[in-house]
């Protein structure tokens, strides 16, 4: 008696935390900036620690454009992020190979209100970006989720990103990203692993601040 009563209870509960992600899960497609995704970033987030070099060694996305064009180019992507105390944004600089040569981009994030999410708008697209560090521990990873919605058609993509300092990555660590792609409604075996191509030296110089993601839709 007592038994099915718990079980009962379990089962209430474990609905209610379903409605919960569900909850949470329609907020992310909407990308409402409401309190349930303030809570997606990491703990105590340390802007000045997350700064410097990382290596974008794995991504997973909703978008099949994007898909696409990833698994025609998976090049592990070289990141160098700067920011200038008492400006409110921040510069990454992405540079990889690309169709035989070493390209680069430069991106200007906006930091907003809250620590560890930031703000850019790619004009290509004409998508409004929220990006969010859900967890780092600074010196080896950085697991991010990208938001995006662009403006004309409303379309909304989710991308799953992992950042490493080194161009290799931790079982432990992949498990764990493995764990944030489905808890996004994502299937782990859509995860493209970048390949380590070297380094590379862009030919051109960057020609100023545009908003360009480093990879076409
Ligand atoms: C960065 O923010 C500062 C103010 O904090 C602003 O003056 C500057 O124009 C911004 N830079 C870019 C490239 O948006
Ligand atoms: C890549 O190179 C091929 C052949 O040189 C060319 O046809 C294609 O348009 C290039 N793609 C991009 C994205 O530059
Ligand atoms: C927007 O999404 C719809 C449905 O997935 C798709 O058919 C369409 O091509 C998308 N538009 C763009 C510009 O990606």
């Amino acid at each position: 008696m007592v038994r099915k009563h718990t079980a009962y209870r379990m089962k209430r509960a474990l609905s209610l935390v379903s409605l919960l992600v569900l909850g949470l899960a329609w907020t992310l497609q909407g990308i409402h900036i409401s309190s349930e995704t303030l809570t997606l970033t990491q703990d105590g987030f340390d802007l000045g620690r997350f700064m410097g070099q990382w290596y974008e060694v794995a991504v997973v996305s909703t978008c099949p454009h994007y898909m696409q064009n990833k698994r025609r180019n998976p090049v592990i992507v070289a990141l160098e992020l700067q920011h200038v105390a008492s400006e409110h944004n921040f510069t990454m600089t992405a540079t990889t190979y690309r169709n035989g040569s070493c390209k680069q981009t430069f991106t200007v994030y906006s930091l907003t209100d809250h620590p560890g999410r930031f703000f850019h708008h790619v004009d290509r697209l004409g998508a409004d970006v929220y990006s969010y560090v859900v967890h780092t521990n600074y010196d080896q990873y950085a697991m991010m989720l990208l938001l995006s919605t662009e403006k004309p058609t409303g379309n909304k993509t989710i991308i799953v990103r992992l950042y490493s300092r080194t161009m290799d990555v931790r079982p432990v660590v992949l498990d764990n990203f493995k764990a944030l792609v489905k808890e996004h409604r994502m299937s782990d075996d859509n995860i493209i692993m970048n390949q380590n191509k070297g380094e590379c030296v862009p030919h051109q110089q960057v020609t100023g601040p545009n908003t360009q993601i480093s990879v076409p839709k």
